[in-house]
């Protein structure tokens, strides 16, 4: 009678296949119970299968619906929720400073290394690096370039370019456009002048310089580059995981960031911009290394843009699902100005209503969409009361902090009026901190508003802007997000005013 389990018939190389592949299911199944059971971090809420494994977190990422998965589990577990083995996601306005913040006595969390991990050991850093001492270097060598002063002196530039691209949208008045091609084309402009001492010229050839158009998929390699460098020692070979055209396309970026940085700082100019007050600091200090320029030429132009154009975009957006805010906002507006061209930068800046509404946009759709986490240091630290232990990563995220009921009264809706009066027992403005907080907070934001009143201004001044097909409504949650938003079209059409 034939043996079940004859050697000689199933043959050694089966029988070893077969004991390994039991061996990983053990062991992958011991993992996953450790961590559940065992795990120092056992005690706090959340999914068991992202408690388990960290791979359903990186699935989601890759998906898109990270941010939606997160306020489910918000929703679901409370303001603190464990996302994966090692982290946790906060919903908790204390947790801004706990994390984020220098508390007096307790050791400082810096950013965890994975998700801006140099690519190649001999890269320059950047002002967005891990390394808390280069950060500091940096972050005091480009203080200069976003202070009020600054601002001020940049002023005509950026209403140079709003101006450019007021130009553009109304010779295409009457006619479909999609805004967040057009915000996307100014924010670069802008950020481009300002860094590279020369503009990409988007808007006024009305397409994407390659640069910018490069700059656009940065959030998909991101999103590899940080989930990979999660499993080391996969992330030693993500040049060869990396598809092909993504690493040459980082190449030719590379080459024209450094170029174009080549080409500014070559130029013997006190022109207004980031690069000005930056080489006057480096004459006094160790400020920014030669080879620094170009990869953080770069970051700031990206950091700058991409999230100025989708606080616009969604800003508008939720205006025109909005017909009560928008008519508020536009009749305040054109009683404020009697002329278009006195629309500036300086004259914007008094004005609480828009104010308001900018700053529901950004919690309705924060375009910092989740954070990057940190790391809780040797020793631990207390995160909202509780310990979490060593090496555990940490983070407040935007979007399900913004759209929890127990932070906002009617978290979905875009209601302005709650930054009037506000009500804390309504609406706990702790939890909203769309720039961050801490030494790593946005060195832009003063700029962003700036960019974003003025850009809001001019265009409920001079155009009544209507959806093109007013069934395209939804919430803006609803997209995808890869790092930062992918965002769907913007399509309006703008009627002259009558102002202009
Ligand atoms: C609506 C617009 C903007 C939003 C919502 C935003 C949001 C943020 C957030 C949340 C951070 C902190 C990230 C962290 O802690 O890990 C950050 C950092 C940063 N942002 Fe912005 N940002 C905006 C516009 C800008 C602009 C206009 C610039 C410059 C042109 C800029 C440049 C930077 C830089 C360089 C950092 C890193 C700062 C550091 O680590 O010291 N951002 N931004």
């Amino acid at each position: 009678m034939l043996e079940i389990f004859d050697l000689e018939l199933i043959g050694k190389p089966a029988i070893l296949g077969f004991s390994v592949t039991i061996l990983a299911v053990l062991l992958v199944v011991l993992y996953g119970s450790y961590n559940v059971f065992l795990h120092p971090l056992r005690h706090y809420p959340g999914p068991l299968i992202w408690r388990a494994f960290r791979l359903r977190y990186v699935i989601s990422i890759h998906r898109g619906d990270f941010h939606l998965r997160l306020k489910e589990f918000h929703d679901k577990y409370g303001l603190v929720v464990r996302v994966a083995p090692n982290e946790l996601s906060y919903a908790d306005g204390a947790a801004w400073k706990d994390i984020y913040g220098n508390r007096p006595g307790h050791p400082l969390l810096q950013k965890n290394p994975t998700t801006f991990q140099k690519m190649n050991p001999n890269d320059p850093k950047s002002i967005m690096s891990p390394d808390e001492d280069a950060h500091s270097r940096m972050r005091k060598a480009f203080a200069n370039a976003f202070s009020e002063k600054s601002l001020k002196d940049q002023s005509p530039l950026i209403e140079g370019h709003i101006q450019g691209f007021m130009s553009q949208l109304k010779s295409r008045s009457g006619k479909p456009i999609d805004l967040v091609e057009w915000l996307n084309f100014l924010t670069f402009d802008i950020s481009g002048d300002l860094s590279f001492g020369e503009s990409f010229d988007c808007v006024k050839n009305g397409k994407a310089h390659t640069w910018v158009e490069i700059a656009n998929g940065f959030g998909r390699g991101l999103a590899i580059i940080a989930t990979v460098n999660l499993y080391p020692p996969l992330n030693k070979t993500l040049h060869y995981l990396l598809p092909k055209k993504l690493m040459q396309r980082q190449m030719d970026h590379r080459e024209i960031s450094a170029a174009k940085a080549e080409k500014r700082l070559a130029m013997d100019t006190d022109r207004p911009d980031f690069v000005t007050p930056v080489k006057k600091f480096n004459e006094k200090r160790a400020g920014i290394q030669p080879n620094e320029w170009s990869l953080n030429m770069g970051i700031i132009v990206f950091a700058g843009s991409e999230t100025t154009a989708t606080g616009l975009a969604a800003i508008v957006r939720e205006l025109l699902q909005n017909p009560g805010v928008l008519a508020r906002l536009t009749s305040e507006i054109r009683e404020r100005f009697e002329e278009e061209r006195h629309i500036t930068i300086a004259t914007t800046g008094n004005h609480p209503y828009l104010d308001a509404v900018i700053n529901e946009g950004l919690r309705i759709a924060p375009p910092a969409v989740v954070g990057v986490p940190r790391i809780a240091p040797p020793g631990g630290v207390t995160i909202c009361g509780r310990h979490v232990p060593k090496g555990t990563y940490v983070a407040v995220n935007q979007f399900p902090a913004n759209r929890l009921e127990r932070n906002f009264r009617y978290p979905n809706s875009f209601i302005p009026e709650r930054f009037l009066d506000n009500n804390p027992k309504t609406d706990n403005l702790t939890a909203f901190q769309p720039f961050g907080i801490g030494r790593h907070s946005c060195i832009g934001m003063k700029l962003a508003f700036a960019e974003m009143r003025l850009v809001l201004s001019r265009l409920l001044y001079s155009f009544n802007i209507v959806l093109a097909d007013p069934k395209d409504r939804w919430d803006w949650g609803t997209q995808p997000s890869s790092m930062f938003w992918v965002k769907k079209p913007l399509r309006v059409v703008l009627r002259k005013s009558g102002r202009t």
